[in-house]
């Protein structure tokens, strides 16, 4: 053989595994003119058509009726005009059961015998694209399925933010309210260990007053003879030296006011011992029937030093039966009220405190000349931890305990206040209210 030979026998055995290849694919190919007669197809193509080759030969794909629509058909000459070559073009085309199938058309452009071809091949790829639709469709229930859990998930997690933040603020509650037990019990100690020396001093006192006025009137029976020591003139002038030394005049007259002034002090300090007493409500853990005035008067010389120089404390009180409560908490909320007032005034202003009994409940007001609270802020004073003071000087926890010890003796706390002028913060309480078992005998 020579090489021309060989080489036509090279050429023919591919022919043959072409012309096999085009037999034997799934796929539909075809070769037609430009105008769209088919010049051969393949048997993919007539299994897809269900017409024979012969059939299909010499006609068009228009003639022959695989377009579902004609606008399917100039959507894809359109295309197919632009580039003169298609890859993997998505259309639907009408099988021999008038089924409308999906398929992905490659079309290019080849010259055979001088004349222009199109060669076509398509898939049918209705499966493939049902699964690929699935797939989406079950990629978009997950990722709605995820995206409900996420939701579920957070809202989970506000609650138990929420729930934290209820412990947080019970167990701060707890912790005050412990505190203030402790420092009650530490007052009353403190008071009751200081009222025995206190009760001594007090009656010595009344006792050397007594004392130097008997002394004072020995010296004086001395003075009324001193004609007797006029006969011994020496005398008489050492004892003159010695009374001219200790000031006899003078001191005769200043023992009195020291004594008045000690005997004051005295009285002071029993006043404030039974104020701590009364603040501390020995045993005040417990309800008990409480006279409020007496609450108020002595939380007010409790915190008299802190609110002095900033306002003067004006009473009004009015007619207020004793009620059930918790004195040492009550207390405990006087105190917040009185002291937040003071530190709202600026300067110098007032303070007013008034009480009465309106339709079955005691009312105790707080009214101030303070700075006043917006209305923004207003919202969130009772929050436990606001505060608008400066760190260290605001823990934020004052209105939110007087609220929760208000909430337990079911009363309520408003508060009307305008910017620049002044607040009022009104304590509503049930003047019977708390079951008699709960009563301390
Ligand atoms: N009488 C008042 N006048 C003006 N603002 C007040 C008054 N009482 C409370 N407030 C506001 O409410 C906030 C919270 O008060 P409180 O719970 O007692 O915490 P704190 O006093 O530690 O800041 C205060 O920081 C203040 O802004
Ligand atoms: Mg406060």
């Amino acid at each position: 053989m020579n090489d021309r030979d060989q080489q036509t026998s090279i050429d023919d055995a591919k022919l043959e595994v072409y012309r096999r290849v085009f037999y034997a694919s799934p796929d539909y190919i075809s070769f037609s003119r430009l105008d769209g007669t088919y010049i051969d197809v393949n048997p993919g193509y007539e299994r897809f058509t269900g017409l024979t080759r012969a059939e299909m030969i010499g006609r068009t794909s228009l003639e022959i009726g695989i377009w579902p629509s004609p606008e399917v058909r100039v959507a894809f000459v359109g295309a197919l005009k632009v580039t003169n070559e298609l890859h993997g073009f998505r259309t639907s085309l009408v099988n021999f059961r008038q089924e409308i199938r999906d398929v992905e058309a490659s079309v290019n452009l080849a010259e055979i015998g001088g004349e222009q071809v199109l060669i076509s091949i398509v898939r049918d790829v209705t499966e493939r694209k049902r699964d690929e639709d699935e797939l989406a469709q079950h990629r978009d229930q997950l990722e709605q399925l995820v995206a409900q859990r996420t939701t579920d998930l957070r809202q989970a997690n506000e609650q138990l933010l929420d729930t934290n933040r209820k412990l947080e603020q019970a167990h701060n509650q707890l912790l005050q309210t412990e505190k203030m037990a402790s420092i009650g019990q530490l007052a009353a100690g403190v008071a009751h260990e200081i009222n025995n020396p206190v009760g001594f001093v007090n009656s010595n006192l009344n006792s050397l007053d007594a004392y130097v006025r008997s002394l004072l009137q020995v010296i004086q029976a001395y003075e009324d003879h001193q004609q007797v020591f006029e006969q011994y003139p020496q005398d008489l002038q050492s004892i003159e030296a010695v009374k001219t030394e200790v000031e006899l005049d003078y001191l005769k007259e200043d023992i009195f006011t020291l004594l008045d002034e000690s005997k004051d002090g005295m009285l002071r300090v029993k006043r404030i011992v039974q104020d701590l007493k009364d603040f501390s409500h020995v045993g005040a853990v417990e309800w008990q029937l409480a006279d409020l005035h007496a609450g108020l008067d002595s939380t007010l010389n409790i915190v008299t030093n802190e609110i002095k120089y900033k306002a003067n404390v004006i009473k009004e009180y009015g007619a207020l039966p004793p009620i059930v409560c918790l004195p040492l908490e009550l207390n405990q909320v006087f105190m917040n009220m009185l002291v937040n007032a003071a530190h709202a005034i600026p300067s110098f202003g007032e303070i007013r405190i008034r009480t009465g009994v309106q339709d079955d409940m005691a009312r105790i007001e707080f009214s101030d000349t303070g700075s006043g609270i917006s209305p923004e802020t207003i919202k969130r004073i009772f929050d436990p931890f606001f505060t608008t003071k400066p760190i260290g000087q605001g823990t934020g926890l004052g209105l939110s305990l007087a609220h929760s010890i208000i909430q337990k003796h079911q009363g309520r706390i408003e508060v009307d206040s305008t910017l620049g002028k002044g607040s009022t913060f009104r304590i509503w309480l049930p003047l019977q209210q708390v079951p008699v078992d709960k009563i301390a005998a």
